[in-house]
């Protein structure tokens, strides 16, 4: 494992930070965009990365295209299919039929089957693929890479999958800079899904850590070394205060952040993974697809690994009783809340909102933009799209 330590170096990569990551988002990767029960043969209209898409299912297969007819602009979205079995769609104005596969014009039905258009336009298509029940999309122009290299191992060798989805407020590059101990020994102390807990007061030595732990690729891994609990903050007083409650400890049962095995990691293109989230026995994955330039879809998903019919159902009870309100929903609802506030100084300030140096919980944001620069995948396409999302706002 790599230390990953940009502190001294803060000024440079935060400005190429905004240079190479764009606010709209990574398009050289695969995203989710919705869960494969979502999508059926009636049209679904998403906006991603400030494009307008429409998803839909034909002959058992799910197809995103453009959501514009090169004819009139109509929304393809509130489109029909007129010939079941094939894999067509067609747009509600004036009857323009499409294949969803290649997105050319195979019918223009009001202008008879001799319409000398037909053959002549074509739809924008975007290559998806389904794996674990969600939807992946590329939306890049280039050629897309095989999805198993964007989907984390621990997911696609889970066998559950439950999400929560929902679109939040913000920038999705403040989001992936949440996590880490800086906040989760303050933010999260009032959540109920803490409150069962002994929290600690804040950690030390907190240091980012590249490479492979357990059955997953590689993450960017903030360790820490030690804990500080019951301090004396000069002229203050002794903190933290202990808090009715927390002497229940429901441990095996629900334990969470607070478990030795918790560890909160990043990768590219901005997924965040927490080991024993939202409860034991579990690895729960985060991803932040920017919608339009003030919203993004906040996309959760728990997996788990029973082997036995009797740990399945331990697991799924542990998990709707106690690990997806409290956790996924209540929980991690705090960190919306404080994103929303990120992205807003960031408006105020020229679109930046930078860790700050001095601050050595901060040090783990700092890594994370030293290693996305380092690693990006293709920096060129991704640099176009920063207009692309502000001529859609
Ligand atoms: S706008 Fe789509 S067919 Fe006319
Ligand atoms: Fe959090």
């Amino acid at each position: 494992m790599k230390v990953i330590d940009a502190r001294t170096d803060a000024a440079r990569i935060n400005e190429l930070f905004y240079q190479r990551i764009p606010e709209a988002g990574l398009r050289n990767y695969w995203h989710p965009v919705a869960l494969s029960r979502e999508i059926t043969d009636k049209p679904v209209a998403r906006t991603l990365m400030g494009d307008a898409v429409v998803l839909l299912r034909r002959l058992g297969r799910v197809y995103a295209l453009a959501n514009a007819c090169p004819h009139r602009g109509t929304q393809l979205s509130k489109g029909t299919c007129e010939f079941p079995g094939t894999r067509t769609l067609t747009c509600r104005y004036h009857g323009w039929t499409f294949d969803v596969g290649d997105g050319g014009l195979v019918a223009a039905l009001t202008d008879g089957p001799d319409s000398p258009i037909v053959g002549k336009l074509r739809v924008r298509t975007y290559p998806v693929e389904e794996r674990q029940g969600i939807v992946w999309i590329w939306l890049a122009d280039s050629p897309p890479v095989p999805v198993e290299q964007d989907i984390p191992r621990g997911l696609l060798e889970a066998s559950e999958v439950h999400t929560v989805r929902r679109i939040a407020k913000g920038n999705w590059r403040w989001h992936v800079e949440n996590p880490g101990l800086g906040h989760a020994t303050f933010l999260h102390r009032d959540s109920e899904y803490m409150r069962i807990v002994d929290m600690f007061g804040y950690a030390t030595g907190i240091k980012a850590m590249l490479g492979v732990e357990g059955d997953d690729d590689e993450w960017l891994l903030e360790k820490f070394e030690g804990i500080g609990q019951d301090r004396e903050y000069p002229g203050l007083g002794s903190w933290p205060r202990h808090r009715f409650g927390e002497v229940i400890k429901l441990t095996k049962f629900a334990e969470g952040p607070r478990g030795v095995n918790t560890i909160v990691s990043v990768k590219l293109p901005g997924i965040i993974r927490v080991s024993n989230f939202p409860i034991a026995d579990s690895l729960y994955y985060e991803w932040f697809v920017q919608t339009d330039a003030d919203h993004y879809l906040y996309f959760q998903v728990a997996c788990a690994y029973p082997k036995t019919l009797m740990d399945r159902a331990y697991w799924l009870l542990r998990f709707y009783a106690w690990g997806r309100w409290a956790g996924m929903v209540r929980f991690n609802a705090q960190d919306l809340w404080m994103v929303e506030d990120s992205h807003a100084k960031a408006k105020l300030n020229g679109g930046v909102n930078d860790p700050v140096a001095g601050y050595r919980a901060d040090g783990f944001q700092l890594a994370w933009r030293k290693y996305a620069l380092e690693n990006l995948r293709g920096a060129k396409v991704t640099e176009q799209q920063s207009d692309s999302l502000q001529a859609a706002s």
